[in-house]
């Protein structure tokens, strides 16, 4: 049978981390490729208390909920937006299935075919999937660590008028990036004056290293306009609540919620419900201190491991949050063609080639440090150094 499926689909890709992680589960293979957390550091006492709160509250808990999520979370989560000066009230605030929904409901309610995304060079690839799905055309905006470069931005907005901005800009995936003050200002006032909204993901913010640094959300400084605000509880609790949240205008919060209830009607209650008792409850700062600790840590095993390497042209920036290294290798070096071989030695990353929009870079590679443990860290990377260095002796044979 031929199915005819619609032209949309033909704009669908599968997702290069998924396809890598399908295989990597199957075999013995240390695995630095999806941004997952740490399984052992998984509040699993906190998370079945909560369950249990649920079920004590009786059968009313199971019925069907509100299209925007169960209120008291809702204002939990504004409760806690309020203390990076994000001023949202629960009204404003829709609960998704991660924050990849709300990916995807905001360019359901903006984007018709043809339209223009902005966003960086590369990017979150798993929303260049959901841009393409709605047959939008993503335009790159060159950028350097500081975030997008102020003219670039400046005229793709006034050539391309585009419908958003995306941008991811603290501890960015996949290249760990954290934008300057300067930057999300400058950004917001171009936002502002061209009538562009921004989409600011924001799934790694608490995931920081230096507790006493503030990276300040773009949100936080807007009239409440043009800024939408998207983040997740998948790295700070767990990924399988599957529970993110939008916050922002309310007639875009609005207009998501109709384009949620053809979707799903609602994300499940009974883990939003949790999710509430955990965070009553459960001492998520604390828990989220211990996280950026140990995610400290691990980095600066993977850091040391990288530090010691000398092969030409090696590139890195040592990440202040989040979950990744980006890594650029010498410019013949083909990560892609790489992967296979080091995934037969053990180990495996993610091309950096996906994460691209346009001037694909090759030699780039994004590697997780979260998800091992230290010793794995240290055995994986060695396993990944042999295969590195095998690639560059067949490229010069003098190294
Ligand atoms: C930049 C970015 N945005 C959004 C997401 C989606 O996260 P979730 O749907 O689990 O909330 C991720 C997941 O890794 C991400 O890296």
């Amino acid at each position: 049978m031929k199915y005819a499926f619609s032209d949309r689909t033909k704009r669908f890709q599968s997702s290069a981390v998924r396809d890598i992680l399908k295989v990597v589960n199957q075999g013995n293979v240390i695995s630095f490729a999806g941004g997952m957390p740490y399984d052992e550091l998984f509040p699993l006492m906190a998370v079945e208390e909560a369950y249990k709160c649920v079920f004590e509250s009786g059968k009313k808990t199971l019925q069907y909920g509100l299209t925007e999520g169960f209120l008291p979370l809702r204002e939990k989560i504004a409760e806690r937006m309020a203390r990076k000066n994000i001023k949202v009230n629960e009204k404003n605030i829709m609960l998704t299935t991660g924050s990849q929904q709300v990916i995807d409901l905001f360019s359901r309610i903006l984007l018709n075919p043809g339209d223009i995304v902005l966003t960086e060079n590369p990017t979150y690839l798993a929303a260049l999937q959901v841009f393409q799905s709605y047959e939008a055309n993503i335009v790159a905006v060159d950028s350097d660590e500081a975030g997008m470069l102020p003219d670039d931005l400046e005229t793709k907005i006034k050539t391309y008028l585009p419908k958003f901005v995306y941008v991811v800009p603290t501890f960015s995936n996949p290249a760990g990036k954290v934008w300057s003050l300067e930057r999300r200002r400058h950004l917001l006032s171009l936002a502002q004056k061209y009538h562009v909204i921004i989409l600011e993901d924001d799934p790694y913010g608490e995931i920081q290293f230096n507790e006493s640094e503030t990276y300040t959300p773009i949100a936080s400084m807007d009239d409440g306009k043009h800024v939408l605000y998207t983040s997740t509880f998948s790295k700070t609790v767990v990924p399988a609540l599957r529970t993110g949240w939008v916050a922002g205008p309310e007639q875009i919060v609005r207009m998501m919620a109709q384009a949620k209830q053809a979707a799903d009607l609602h994300s499940s209650s009974i883990d939003q419900q949790a999710l509430y008792y955990l965070i009553r409850d459960f001492d998520l700062d604390g828990h989220i201190s211990v996280l950026r600790s140990e995610y400290k840590m691990r980095m600066e095993v993977m850091r040391d491991q990288l530090s010691s390497l000398s092969l030409p042209g090696l590139s890195y920036v040592v990440p202040q949050g989040g979950m990744f290294f980006w890594v650029k290798l010498h410019e013949q070096i083909n990560t892609t063609q790489l992967l296979q071989k080091a995934i037969a030695n053990g180990v495996a990353y993610v091309p950096g080639a996906p994460f691209y929009v346009s001037d694909i870079e090759y030699n780039t590679l994004r590697l997780n440090y979260t998800h091992a443990t230290p010793e794995k860290i240290e055995q994986g990377m060695r396993q990944l150094v042999e295969v590195l260095e095998e690639a560059y002796r067949s490229l010069q044979p003098v190294f």
